[in-house]
């Protein structure tokens, strides 16, 4: 069988403040009229089995979301790595041998996304490693995983090496030297992914539920994402090329490509993106977001955001510093 598995536990740091901790980008319809989440479910819909994986927090809004989907709560929020491990044992336990499809629930799809999620599963099961979808990058985005394709096989490629959030200059090499971007989509049977995590820094979280200890093994590991733990590592990837429309919607300059591509609507004479109810007087290029309004004056490359309140200003090209200045609000509580 086929396992959709959606990643729907992030709080969407980089969306502040629109999105908050108690109200994270999964939540939020950005280009549609249904939230990022249920347009992953219904994407989904040609698996045989839904799964969310979330933090205990989200796990009733996550029901309104997704109606139909089995909900997962990993024991801790300690990012992507601990809980898809958590996430592959309980299906191993639940469904027993499958390909899982994981998905993050903060993109832009279309085109064939089901013809590409099903190559990505056959190539997980054919080779028994980690298949992921490499998307063919438009710019050096700082905010992605690289791919480097080595040898090809029918329809996708084995997987020279894996980097995760390069800088900007070290991306832009990778984009001249033919790199994917990782689209975040991985697919795997819960044996071979377990079996990675056990060459990875989650051995002792794979130990501890093999053990039937989940809260000695959430203890025992550290918050780190799949892509540093388990991808960069493993020798055991593959990638699927896509040949669908795809973006992130994970951050701020997101918003203007999503405007751009769009039908137009909401960019005005000056090329400002905007959200909401904004005014711009000799101002261009900048993004504005707001459930209020918002008067921009003579600034250009500027994201403006706000919501609740909350107001953030940042050059664009440092939309994914946003988390810096997230990080340190949390800290001062
Ligand atoms: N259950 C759970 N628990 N889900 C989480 C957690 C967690 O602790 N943290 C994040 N997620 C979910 C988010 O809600 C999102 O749907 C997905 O995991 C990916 O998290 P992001 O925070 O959006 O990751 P990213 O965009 O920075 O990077 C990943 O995606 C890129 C493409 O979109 C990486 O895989 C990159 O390599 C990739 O290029
Ligand atoms: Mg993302």
């Amino acid at each position: 069988p086929l396992v959709a598995l959606i990643l729907a536990g992030g709080t969407g740091t980089r969306l502040y403040p629109a999105s908050r901790s108690n109200r994270p980008k999964q939540f939020l319809s950005f280009g549609g009229d249904d939230s990022l989440l249920t347009q992953t479910v219904d994407r989904a819909a040609f698996a045989d089995e839904t799964y969310v994986l979330t933090r205990e927090a989200y796990a009733d809004e996550i029901h309104e979301h997704a109606p139909d989907a089995a909900v997962l709560t990993e024991p801790e929020p300690k990012d992507t790595g601990p809980a898809l491990v958590y996430a592959a044992h309980r299906v191993r336990e639940q469904v027993g041998d499958c390909a899982m499809l994981v998905l993050p629930s903060d993109h832009h799809v279309a085109g064939d996304f089901r013809g590409v999620a099903e190559r990505a599963a056959r190539v997980a099961v054919e080779t028994g490693g980690v298949a992921t979808v490499g998307v063919e990058p438009t710019r050096p985005d700082p905010g992605y995983g690289y791919i480097e394709p080595g040898d090809p096989q029918d329809g996708y490629f084995a997987v020279k090496q894996f980097r995760e959030k390069p800088d900007r200059e070290t991306a832009a090499g990778y984009v001249d030297r033919g790199f994917y971007w990782n689209a975040g989509m991985f697919a795997w049977t819960p044996e071979a992914f377990l079996q990675e995590a056990r060459e990875s820094p989650l051995e002792p979280l794979v130990d501890a539920l093999d053990d039937g200890d989940s809260s000695r093994g959430f203890d025992a590991v550290d918050p780190v994402s799949v892509d540093y733990a388990v991808l960069e590592r493993s020798d055991s990837v593959f990638v699927v090329p896509a040949d669908f429309e795809w973006d992130d919607l994970g951050a701020w300059d997101a918003i203007e490509r999503l405007v751009d591509g769009g039908s137009g609507e909401g960019e005005d004479d000056n090329d400002n993106a905007v959200l909401g109810d904004a005014l711009a007087v000799d101002a261009a290029d900048n993004v504005v977001a707001t459930d209020g309004h918002v008067s921009l004056v003579g600034v250009e490359d500027l994201i403006v955001a706000s919501f609740d309140d909350r107001t953030l200003v940042v050059p664009k090209d440092d939309a994914q510093r946003v988390r810096d200045v997230v990080a340190e609000l949390r800290e001062r509580g």
